[in-house]
């Protein structure tokens, strides 16, 4: 490097010295030279004649103040200066910019034959110079003027106001956005696609057009996306009380795109994946996945839009809030427990491993040095788990009337993480004072319990001793606000009333101090207690259950996601215990009580079949690597896979009769049928370990009339190695080739393949005529699922997987520094790891180091990841 990337701090924020009212846009599109003209209105905030603008990867072609040609700038590294300025004035600047060069999809660029924008967190920079930050809200009106046959649609944010015909097929359209808005949520799309429209009529009366944009061909896959924005509206207006604000929503479907999608004003930009289904080419998941993000990027509407944020340090306030919301829109349509059980899997999974990594940081980062770094699980998730502990401290009318006064103080602003927190507070009367350090201390928190039950006294005592440990960048920390939720059972399942000092109390316990005790009184017997129900903090949980408590909980317990949480419990002691004993050269063991707990659950006639299936579910290797200081890898994956020949083994019937009476004839993506789907594809899953396994998946591919069935059974040929496996994986290429979404199913298949040659397979498919190394998408689906979901071969001990993943990121690290940023995370973990493994894995992240043009994304990971 050059000269090292400047870190940002928290602390240093400072209000902007000038704002910008009004910018005035014309685009003039062409694929290599594109001319943007932007005429702002500018004022001074404090006494300063220098205003300075962002801007990179710019050519400056003219700057005008007042009408005037001003020669009196300077262009540096990243910014413009112009000086000597009045404290009220127009400006205008004129920048090109080469969109088909822009690979790091950053800015303008070209997806497929299309024009397209991402300008958050820091790309609007990239368009033009600007007050490129979000404490700078201006109307936008965008003039776009473009070729008419190639883009026959021109698309900005706001209202349609003007458009007419050019000499030459040109033709432009004018845009404006009536509500002020940082620049990060402008967008511009200018392509030819088919339009999918409907209406949307809200509480209050107005007329909403929805549009949805694909590419030609795709209209019979919008359908789903459509539904899921309608029901989106609808939820907002019943549970939160919101309405839609503009007469247009438009939501653009693109196949090159970072992440999943963005909440652009009015004009929302999808990556494909999250727009497009139909039953022939998308999984029960995928639809899951399109209304929660659909959802996700709608409610940003109010959450992120309407109010946004100050500075990105806060990009969890409308990131963990927005979440939330998504989270609960999709408990509210489809099963509470189902999405419960799947957000604590991410939480438990990646987020503790973010935590425990070297890039671990607060939900309200102090430090950054690339902003797209922050866009992270603990931002997002645990940024969730913060609002949702709210949410369990005020309860859903408390929350409510907090996020009432929450926009009655600060709609149309920009605010801080502190500002929600207050009116929270305010609205409540509920003290969030010590809360409030979940948002400045990072790391996951370890709540040990024990209990006594005194006889004679009749009284249950917790004891409750909580701590965190030391993160990176953070080492001192301190007790925090942990709303515990319990519950005690007598013998015969019966709830036991919790009183203490006399008087009735709720089940969320407010644990504050590092140690603590309850005490309860009136329990006539020794109960089994019920702890951290519905995962009420992102914590580690440590109790020591027997395995009669927690089959007695899988039982009893009067909470789904607590059934489904004492079977992990009971699963993960005979993880643990299993890998011990393989480090000792001890035989594989599981008790037949397990086993037998676990065919209850099978043969529950009350349990909804999607929730067996999560209960049939094994922690992922991900999960259980994060039980240990030094993760054994091979000894873990030896294990999972043993405890799943053995349930299939000794639960063959109960499997095979599950499996042949879910079986259904037509497809829908009804709730219900959905969960069928999921719990007999679970069966096969383990079916596919025993000898008629082949059989039975090669019949299922065969018979499949929907991709759920068909990817199910691809996935259990994959994994157990089947001799099918080969024909089912060139049949479907030869059937979807053409199609690139589809196609990343397979990829991720041949990336998580637990072959011996997997690698050199992953290699020979990076030629297959579907790859391409541009797209994202397709990155992520071969090598990024080799990285994090492929740990045996990843971790190979002859260091094979490091070589290829480091290969992969030089490449990357020029073309789009921000997908190489997220592809390196795995090799950041190198700690965890043997010394052996340790050694290679930090010769390819010097290798990174050493490069002289290394991007800020990766540079700022792999600093972190060398210094620890
Ligand atoms: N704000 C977007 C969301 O959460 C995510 C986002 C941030 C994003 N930066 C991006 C999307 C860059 C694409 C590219 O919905
Ligand atoms: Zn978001």
């Amino acid at each position: 490097m050059s000269q090292s990337p400047q870190a940002k701090y928290r602390k240093d924020y400072q209000s902007p010295e000038h704002t910008i009212s009004h910018i005035d846009l014309t685009f003039d599109l062409h694929d290599t030279a594109t001319q943007v003209t932007a005429v702002s209105k500018v004022k001074q905030l404090k006494k300063s004649e220098t205003l300075v603008l962002d801007g990179e990867q710019l050519s400056l072609l003219a700057v005008e103040v007042d009408g005037q040609v001003w020669s009196d700038y300077q262009e540096t590294e990243g910014r413009l200066e112009i000086y000597h300025l009045p404290p009220e004035f127009t400006l205008t600047l004129k920048t090109e910019i080469n969109p088909l060069e822009n690979t790091a999809l950053e800015g303008l660029y070209k997806s497929g034959g299309a024009f397209c924008t991402q300008c958050e967190a820091e790309g609007f920079r990239r368009i033009t110079y600007y007050l490129d930050r979000p404490d700078v809200l201006a109307k936008f009106t965008t003039k776009i003027i473009a070729d008419k046959t190639e883009n026959p649609f021109l698309l900005s944010n706001g209202n349609k106001v003007d458009s007419g015909e050019l000499d030459s097929g040109r033709h432009w359209v004018k845009w404006e956005d009536p509500h002020p808005k940082p620049a990060y949520l402008f967008a511009l799309v200018a392509g030819d696609f088919d339009v999918l429209r409907d209406q949307y009529v809200t509480g209050s009366g107005r007329h909403v057009d929805l549009e949805i944009f694909v590419d030609k061909g795709n209209l019979n896959r919008a359908g789903h996306a459509m539904t899921s924005l309608i029901n989106s509206m609808k939820w907002d207006e019943e549970r939160f009380g919101l309405e839609y604000d503009l007469d247009i929503y438009m939501i653009v479907a693109v196949d090159f795109f970072n992440m999943g999608a963005m909440e652009n004003k009015g004009l929302n930009v999808f990556n494909s994946k999250f727009v497009l289904a139909n039953e022939e080419t998308a999984t029960d998941n995928d639809y899951l996945g399109i209304e929660a993000v659909i959802g996700h990027e709608y409610f940003h509407n109010w959450t992120g839009n309407r109010v946004t944020c100050r500075d990105w340090f806060q990009l969890s306030l409308k990131e963990g809030l927005t979440v939330f919301r998504d989270q609960e829109f999709s408990s509210d349509l489809g099963s509470r427990a189902v999405n419960r059980i799947n957000n604590v899997r991410i939480i438990r999974g990646p987020q503790f491993a973010e935590d425990a990594s070297p890039m671990s940081h607060p939900i309200r980062p102090d430090k950054v040095i690339e902003m797209n770094n922050f866009y992270t699980l603990t931002v997002y998730e645990k940024g969730s788990e913060v609002i949702r502990m709210i949410h369990t401290l005020l309860g859903e009318e408390g929350f409510q009337k907090g996020m009432k006064l929450y926009f009655e103080r600060h709609d149309g602003t920009a605010a801080t993480c502190d500002d929600f927190v207050a009116a929270m507070q305010d609205a409540s009367d509920v003290d969030l004072s010590d809360f409030k350090r979940w948002y400045s201390q990072s790391g996951t928190p370890t709540l040990k319990v024990d209990s006594q039950y005194d006889t004679e006294a009749q009284t249950f005592t917790l004891n409750v001793a909580q701590s965190t440990p030391a993160t990176q960048e953070q080492k001192e920390k301190q007790a925090l606000h942990i709303p515990l939720d319990i519950e005690l059972y007598a013998k015969n399942g019966d709830v036991i009333p919790l009183q203490c000092n006399g008087l009735k109390v709720t089940n969320i316990l407010d644990v504050k101090q590092e140690k603590e005790s309850f005490v309860f009184e009136n329990v006539q017997e020794k109960p089994v207690v019920s702890l951290l129900r519905e995962f009420s903090a992102p914590v580690k949980l440590e109790y020591d259950y027997s395995d009669q408590e927690l089959i007695f909980l899988m039982n009893y317990a009067k909470n789904d996601f607590a059934r489904w949480d004492a079977g992990q419990m009971l699963l993960a002691k005979y993880i643990r215990e299993n890998v011990a004993k393989l480090q000792q050269g001890k035989a594989f063991s599981l008790p037949e009580e397990v086993l037998d707990a676990f065919r209850g659950v099978l043969l529950s006639q009350k349990l909804e079949p999607a929730f067996v299936a999560e209960f049939m579910s094994l922690p992922s290797h991900n999960e259980v690597s994060g039980w240990f200081d030094t993760v054994d890898v091979d000894a873990i994956d030896s294990v999972l896979t043993s405890i799943k020949k053995v349930i299939a083994v000794n639960l063959e019937d109960e499997l095979m009769a599950t499996y042949r009476v879910l079986e259904q004839k037509e497809y829908t993506i009804e709730h219900d049928a959905l969960g069928k789907r999921t719990l007999r594809n679970t069966c096969l899953s383990y079916l596919a370990h025993l000898d008629d396994g082949n059989s039975l998946v090669h019949a299922q591919y065969q018979s499949a009339n929907n991709m759920t069935d068909t990817m199910a059974a691809m996935a259990a040929a994959n994994l157990a190695q089947l001799p099918c496996r080969e024909e089912l994986m060139s049949d479907f290429s030869s059937k979807w080739s053409h199609d690139g979404l589809v196609m990343d199913k397979w990829f991720s298949l041949q990336g998580t393949s637990p072959a011996e040659n997997v690698l050199s397979v992953i290699k020979e498919t990076m030629n297959h005529p579907t790859f391409s190394l541009k797209n994202p998408n397709r990155i992520r689906s071969l090598i990024g699922s080799f990285l994090n979901a492929n740990p045996v071969h990843f971790h190979a001990k002859d260091g094979s997987g490091y070589e290829f993943a480091g290969e992969i990121l030089r490449t990357l690290n020029e073309s789009n520094p921000q997908v190489a940023s997220r592809l390196i995370d795995p090799m950041l973990k190198l700690r965890r790891y043997d010394a052996h493994r340790q050694k290679m894995m930090r010769k390819e992240l010097e290798n990174l180091a050493a490069m002289d043009n290394l991007a800020k994304d990766l540079y700022e990971k792999v600093t972190k990841a060398l210094e620890a």
